[in-house]
């Protein structure tokens, strides 16, 4: 039986639609995860519902317990990690409004906690990471895309920077030049941790805005509260599509 976590990022902190059943406060040897862990129902479908940033928006990227968020949704057993997150468009494909399932990453954070293993290291914790993103469960996301007519893009780098500020236009041609097509603050460590948690995870990457430099003027917040805002309904009826696929199931 499967038990898909969502991990909700900017623009999904709440989840109205979602059934809560049990907000659990939970602790793990790690720290506290971001906020109370929503066990609860999506079209009858059981999942787990942790916000990334808290239950207020009020964990900046740089200061989130990656590890305790994804150890506390091991501990409640969850199969499968579908995470949610907004993210800059780099390349021609990726204007605001655009759905996307990358396929691969780069990072470029910092001092963060990156492993579950930093206390307790021995050789067998170098852990592959080629294919960073599970390919059932971009494949989920992707079907469920195709059925609703949201047709997500299929792939593309997407580049963990440090956060919490925007890119200046030169970081961007950098990270053009290195192949991102996508930037946003929060796939890193979250991405490794799942993998060495042994949990499958991908990523819907929402594109909020275009990053920094790509249309030559500045980044508003408004406007990209704006785009995740409007973009949101389809985000919750695509999860809600992955939640009843059989593949997942
Ligand atoms: N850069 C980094 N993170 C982001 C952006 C961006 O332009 N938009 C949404 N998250």
């Amino acid at each position: 039986m499967s038990l898909i976590g969502i991990i909700g990022g900017s623009g999904l902190s709440q989840y109205p639609g979602l059934q809560i059943d049990e907000s659990r406060d939970m602790e793990t040897a790690f720290g506290m995860p971001s906020a109370p862990l929503r066990i609860g129902r999506l079209n009858q479908h059981q999942v787990v519902f942790l916000p990334r940033h808290g239950d207020n928006h009020h964990i900046a990227p740089h200061r989130i317990n990656y590890r305790a968020n994804i150890d506390a949704l091991r501990q409640l057993g969850v199969s499968h990690i579908l995470a949610v997150a907004a993210v800059g468009g780099i390349s021609e494909e990726y204007g605001p409004g655009t759905l996307a399932v990358p396929d691969q990453l780069i990072d470029y954070t910092h001092s963060r906690e990156v492993s579950f293993f930093s206390d307790a290291f021995s050789a067998d914790k170098h852990i592959d990471f080629t294919y960073p993103y599970h390919p059932a469960v971009r494949e989920a996301i992707l079907e469920a895309g195709r059925k609703l007519t949201l047709n997500p893009v299929d792939g593309g780098t997407y580049g963990a920077v440090q956060g919490p500020r925007l890119e200046t236009a030169a970081e961007i041609r950098r990270m053009a030049k290195d192949g991102c097509d996508l930037v946003g603050m929060t796939g890193m460590p979250e991405a490794y941790l799942a993998k060495e948690a042994g949990i499958p995870y991908a990523t819907l990457a929402v594109v909020a805005n275009w990053a920094a430099g790509v249309t030559g003027s500045e980044l508003s917040m408004a406007e990209i509260e704006q785009t995740l805002a409007g973009g949101i309904d389809n985000v919750r009826a695509l999860i809600a599509g992955v939640i009843g696929l059989p593949s997942l199931r």
